[in-house]
């Protein structure tokens, strides 16, 4: 197999370190430029690293910061590109990587609700990945945009997935705990969250709801078609530091047992698991059985082999009562939930002769 050459942008924030880390030494890719703005430019990725559970190598380490030029990146040959650019920022500066015929794999939310642009997750909507042919066609030298969803919303669907294949609902509740790398860096300030709850994330609910609708849904005659399931989500910041904890409510007229509910999330398996991608968990969802799990603390890097930890989302106290079911979930947010998201992507494409 040929490396492609690829780059990161925002290499300097919480997920494009995540990405540094990820693509180092990746079977597909060759990371050939690490971004950013003209703040890090010249610096190394030692001098910006802030992953405390990551031990930065000195290969690794010493790898330069560029600054951010689409056709600098063209003409060093570079075929794929990681975003983890802010939203502000990356609309026009994806769409310049794309004009210049890179595959462009973004976290941000710019291009999320464009017509012919998927927010894939492999594990449900693979098939959304042949929206890219509309935007090759249009695109000057044939780049094209595929992102990845909000932190939240993506650890939810992966969770909500074997419960649609296996009953119809159409109402999702669920409360998020989300952690505080979720807002970048150096993102809260201390004084506010310190022994405190905020219980107000910009946009987020309201992201959760257009982005579940957009993954759960279909892809047919061109168009992307939106679920039926309506996600309501209420969504407050707490003092963790990776991974969103999420409590989620379901009601349904014949809900299946506990035992039921349990086994379709520990035997869920799909694409990337076929294909044995190489960011892949073997187990996309682990079910934890303790009364006190999932825990940020304990669960958030769930996931094999070691290029999936973080990867997997984990879920525990499955509880049915009458009609209604009740669960806790939790995502890395800045793996599953954002770099590793758009590296599964990108592999994904890969594979199907799309990269
Ligand atoms: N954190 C999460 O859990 C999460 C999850 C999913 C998606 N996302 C999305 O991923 C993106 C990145 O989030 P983050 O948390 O990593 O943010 P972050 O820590 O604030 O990092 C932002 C990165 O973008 C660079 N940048 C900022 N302005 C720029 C400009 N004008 N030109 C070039 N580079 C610029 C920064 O470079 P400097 O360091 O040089 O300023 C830095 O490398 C956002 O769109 C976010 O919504 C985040």
């Amino acid at each position: 197999m040929t490396k492609k050459k690829a780059a990161i942008l925002g290499s300097s924030g919480m997920i494009g370190q995540r990405f540094s880390h990820m693509l180092d030494g990746h079977p597909y890719f060759d990371v050939v430029a690490y971004c950013a703005s003209d703040r890090s430019e010249g610096k190394r990725l030692a001098d910006v690293w802030k992953l405390p559970d990551i031990e930065l190598g000195p290969s690794l380490g010493s790898k330069a910061i560029a600054g951010t030029d689409p056709a600098a990146l063209a003409k060093e040959g570079v075929e794929v590109v990681f975003s983890g650019l802010p939203s502000e920022v990356a609309g026009p500066v994806e769409d310049a990587c794309a004009e210049e015929g890179m595959a462009v794999y973004s976290n941000a939310a710019s291009h999320r609700t464009d017509p012919d642009t998927p927010i894939l997750l492999p594990e449900i909507n693979p098939d959304h990945l042949a929206a890219v042919e509309a935007q090759r066609r249009r695109r000057r030298k044939g780049g094209y945009i595929v992102t990845n969803a909000n932190c939240s919303v993506t650890g939810l669907a992966l969770g909500l997935k074997p419960l649609i294949d296996a009953f119809r609902f159409t109402e999702v509740y669920v409360a998020t705990y989300q952690a505080l790398s979720g807002a970048g860096y150096p993102g809260v300030s201390s004084l506010d969250i310190l022994g405190n709850v905020l219980p107000h994330i910009k946009t987020e609910e309201e992201k959760m709801s257009s982005e579940g609708k957009k993954i759960l849904g279909g892809f047919s005659n061109g168009r992307f078609v939106d679920s039926p399931v309506h996600i309501e989500a209420s969504c407050a910041r707490v003092g963790t530091r990776d991974g969103h904890l999420e409590a989620v409510f379901i009601h349904h007229k014949g809900m299946p047992d506990a035992d039921k509910i349990t086994k379709a999330f520990s035997e869920f398996r799909a694409r990337p698991q076929e294909l044995g991608l190489p960011s892949a968990p073997l187990k996309p969802i682990i079910v934890r059985r303790e009364h006190d799990r999932p825990q940020p603390k304990l669960d958030v890097n769930a996931g094999e082999p070691v290029r999936a930890r973080g990867m997997a989302v984990t879920v525990g106290r499955v509880r049915v009562s009458e009609d209604h079911l009740r669960f806790y979930l939790l995502v890395h947010n800045t793996i599953r939930g954002g770099a590793g998201g758009s590296v599964l992507n990108a592999e994904l494409a890969y594979r199907e002769g799309l990269i």
